[in-house]
C-alpha cells in the first residue's frame, strides 16, 4: 500500500486530511456558499474534528481519503477534495448499474474497518473556499485524484456524484474527463426546496481505467514529498 504523504501539483500542496487539518477543514465547510450543497448545514468544530479523525483512520486502514489543499506560495487553505472509498451499502449499490457488469464492481476491500468499502473503485469530490472559485483549483485537485486512483492505487474506476443542479461541480467532472453515466437517488438538496430530501436526484459521472489517458485528463506535476 502506498504511503500517504503530501503531494504537490502545479499550485497546490495536498495533505492527507487528519486531526492536524481539522480547523482548516472547518474553515472550508463553515461557509454559506459551501454549506448550501451539504444539506445547508454548517458543522461545528467538534463535528469536524471527529470527521478529520475518521479521514485519518481511512487513510491508515484503506490507503486513501480526502486531501486538504494549500496554496504553495501562501500556504492558505484552498479547499478539500480528492478520493475516498465508498461503503458497501444500498445507497452506493445504486452505482453498480452505472458501471460495467464485471466482478470487480462488487468486490469488498479486505479490511472492513473503519467501514466495509468497495475495493476497486473510488469516489472523487471537491469543495473550495469561495474566494478560490473560478481559478481551476478544483480541476487541479480532481486531476491529481484521478492520477492517484489509477496510477498509484491501480483502481478500475472513479465515480463522482453531485445533486443534479450543482452545475459547477458537474463542470469540474466534465473538465477532468469524466463521463455522465446517469442518476441515483440519495439524501440531498433539491432545487427550489429549503429542506434536504431523502430522494434527491444526483448526477453521476464515471471514468474507467480503460478510458484513462493523458489526453482526457492531462497529468499535473504530481510527486511525493
Ligand atoms: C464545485 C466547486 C469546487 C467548483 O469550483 P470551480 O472554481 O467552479 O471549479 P474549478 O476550480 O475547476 O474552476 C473552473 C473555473 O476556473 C476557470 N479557470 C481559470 N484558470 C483555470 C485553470 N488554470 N484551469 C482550469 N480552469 C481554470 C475555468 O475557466 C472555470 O471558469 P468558469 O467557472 O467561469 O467556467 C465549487 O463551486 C465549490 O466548492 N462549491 C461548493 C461545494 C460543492 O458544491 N462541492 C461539490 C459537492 S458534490
Amino acid at each position: 500500500m502506498p504511503t500517504s504523504g503530501s503531494y504537490l501539483t502545479a499550485r497546490l500542496r495536498l495533505e492527507p486530511a487528519g486531526p492536524a487539518n481539522a480547523r482548516d477543514l472547518w474553515l472550508v465547510h463553515n461557509d454559506d456558499e459551501v454549506a448550501r450543497w451539504y444539506d445547508g448545514r454548517k458543522p461545528s468544530l467538534q463535528e469536524v474534528e471527529q470527521q478529520a479523525q475518521f479521514m485519518s483512520d481511512s487513510w491508515r486502514l484503506h490507503g486513501v481519503h480526502k486531501w486538504i489543499a494549500y496554496d504553495h506560495a501562501s500556504s492558505e487553505v484552498v479547499g478539500r477534495g480528492g478520493l475516498s472509498r465508498t461503503p458497501v451499502d444500498d445507497d452506493w449499490g445504486q452505482i453498480y448499474a452505472l458501471l460495467p457488469s464485471e466482478p470487480w464492481v462488487r468486490e469488498p476491500h479486505d479490511i472492513d474497518q473503519p467501514f466495509t468499502a468497495h475495493a476497486r473503485w473510488l469516489e472523487i469530490g471537491w469543495a473550495l473556499r469561495p474566494k478560490f472559485w473560478g481559478l481551476g483549483y478544483a480541476s487541479e485537485i480532481g486531476r491529481a485524484g484521478l492520477e492517484y486512483a489509477f496510477d498509484i492505487l491501480g483502481m478500475e474506476a472513479v465515480v463522482s456524484c453531485t445533486v443534479r443542479h450543482n452545475v459547477r461541480s458537474r463542470a469540474v467532472m466534465e473538465r477532468i474527463g469524466m463521463q455522465y453515466a446517469g442518476e441515483i437517488r440519495s439524501r440531498g438538496v433539491v432545487q427550489g426546496l429549503e429542506e434536504a430530501q431523502d430522494d434527491a436526484p444526483f448526477a453521476v459521472c464515471v471514468l474507467l481505467r480503460r478510458d484513462w489517458t493523458p489526453d482526457v485528463a492531462p497529468r499535473s506535476p504530481i510527486r511525493p514529498r
